[in-house]
Order: structure tokens, then C-alpha cells, then sequence
């Protein structure tokens, strides 16, 4: 099935969908499975993609062709960032605390926030993935919010939140200078934003702009037990203005 925009569901027809109807709507747009992980110590099935590589090859070739707005599907995969974030949560005071997810792909570092007692906004660019999490909390769904924004043109009125996460999402520069408009829209006075990434160069470069653009910046690095010599690093930012 190609992946366009053109298809989407929107979350405004899903209000009274159930979750029957909504994965069968998924299946018609996308091949897709649960996967049964561990999230906050627990076991969750979390509804991802099943084949993430074929979906970027076709959104490429797709625009190869010159065919506009096909967006690159990187929420398909689950990043190890996520769960490098995860693993840091532990350490937060996050219970019944407002937390936003940005770029939130398959939603693993907003559940995991969810899983400790958040209330948590689970968000991405993108509608597709939004359907996939929308799947996988469906049990916990009164305890979270699902909504699509995009970094620097939406913002959640009358709402900010003293924690805002986001796992992998400095792995592109012209994403830099919306991602700063953003965190500075949502982030609550004296909250604190917490970025992950697996020590990418780019991520690097991130971290000195990052810091001449007015946030004060803490890093720190945790250690996943599936492969220890591949940390993820937490990029902990708060307000310097
Ligand atoms: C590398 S993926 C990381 C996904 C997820 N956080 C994880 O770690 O598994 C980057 C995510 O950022 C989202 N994204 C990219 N550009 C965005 C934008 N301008 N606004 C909001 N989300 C965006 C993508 O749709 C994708 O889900």
C-alpha cells in the first residue's frame, strides 16, 4: 500500500471509532503487527509498521519520481532513543505531571511517561503514526491525549507542560528552528525538555546551536542493557532567558 498524505485518516472522524474499526481502517492504508516489548518494566504490545525499510524505499522512489508531498515514513521504526528515554524517566518526578511528546513515532517514550502516571500528549508531524498509537493505548485512552503537531505551525492553546520529551527528532538541521519554536510555545516556566539520540554528529552539532539559542543544556548518559557499548544520550534542556 503507498504512503501519502492523500489517504489519511483523520482524528476527528476516529472520536466514536472502535478498535475494530480502527484497525481495519490501518490495515487498508499500511502493513502493520504488534510488537511485545517491555515499556516503564512492563510488558505492552505496541502497534508499529511491519516492514519500515520497504516503506522508506517507496516514499524515495516516490520521490524520485517527482511526485510531491511524500513524507519520509522514519516514524515506522521504533528508535533506540525511545527506549534510552524510557530508561531515564525512571529518575524524574513525572507522576500525574503534564507531559508532551513530540515527534512521538510509535509513541514509546510518551507511553513509557503514561505507564509512570503522566498525563501525557502524545504528538507527531504526521497522522499515520498517530493511528498506530492511538491502537496501542487504546486501554489506557482515557488517560492520554493523541493530536498531530507539526514543530513551529501548530500549538496547543491554553496548555503548557512542565516536561516535554522527544526521542530522535534533531536528526534533521532545518528541523532545529521549529523544534526551538516549539519547545519554547509548550514548555511550562521552570520545566524541562529531555531530547535522546544515539550520539549521532548531527545531534552534536545540535547541542552547540541548541545552547547559543538561550536553553541551558545538561547531558547525561544512560546505558541499555541490549547492547551497552551503544549508549543514548539525554539532552536535559531548561530556559536560560
Ligand atoms: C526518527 S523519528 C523518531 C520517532 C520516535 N520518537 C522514536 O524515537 O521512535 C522522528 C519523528 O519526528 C517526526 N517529525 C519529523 N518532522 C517533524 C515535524 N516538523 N513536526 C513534528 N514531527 C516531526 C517524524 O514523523 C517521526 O515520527
Amino acid at each position: 500500500m503507498p504512503y501519502s498524505r492523500d489517504n489519511m485518516i483523520m482524528n476527528s472522524d476516529l472520536e466514536n471509532t472502535t478498535l475494530d474499526q480502527l484497525t481495519s481502517a490501518v490495515s487498508e492504508k499500511f502493513a502493520w503487527k504488534w510488537d511485545e516489548i517491555s515499556i516503564a518494566d512492563q510488558p505492552f504490545k505496541l502497534a508499529v509498521a511491519s516492514d519500515p525499510d520497504a516503506m522508506l524505499i517507496d516514499a524515495c522512489e516516490r520521490q524520485d519520481a517527482g511526485e510531491e508531498g511524500v513524507i519520509d515514513p522514519f516514524w515506522a521504526t521504533t528508535w533506540r532513543a525511545a527506549a534510552g528515554l524510557d530508561r531515564f524517566l525512571d529518575q524524574v518526578e513525572i507522576k500525574d505531571t503534564p507531559v508532551l511528546e513530540l515527534g512521538c513515532g510509535t509513541g514509546h517514550a510518551g507511553i513509557a511517561a503514561m505507564l509512570r502516571g503522566a498525563q501525557v500528549t502524545l504528538t507527531d508531524g504526521v497522522d499515520d503514526p498517530l493511528l498506530l498509537v492511538r491502537m496501542s493505548v487504546w486501554e489506557q485512552r482515557d488517560q492520554c491525549t493523541i493530536q498531530r503537531l507539526r514543530f513551529g505551525i501548530d500549538k496547543i492553546e491554553d496548555q503548557s507542560f512542565p516536561i516535554i520529551l522527544g526521542s530522535d527528532v534533531t536528526y534533521l538541521r532545518q528541523l532545529w528552528p521549529e523544534l526551538d519554536v516549539c519547545l519554547r510555545q509548550h514548555l511550562a516556566p521552570g520545566g524541562q525538555v529531555l531530547l535522546s539520540d544515539p550520539y549521532r554528529f548531527i545531534a552534536n552539532e545540535f547541542r552547540e546551536w541548541i545552547q547559543k539559542h538561550d536553553w541551558l543544556y545538561t547531558e547525561h548518559k544512560i546505558e541499555l542493557a541490549d547492547d551497552p557499548e551503544h549508549p543514548i544520550r539525554i539532552m536535559q534542556l531548561t530556559d536560560a532567558r
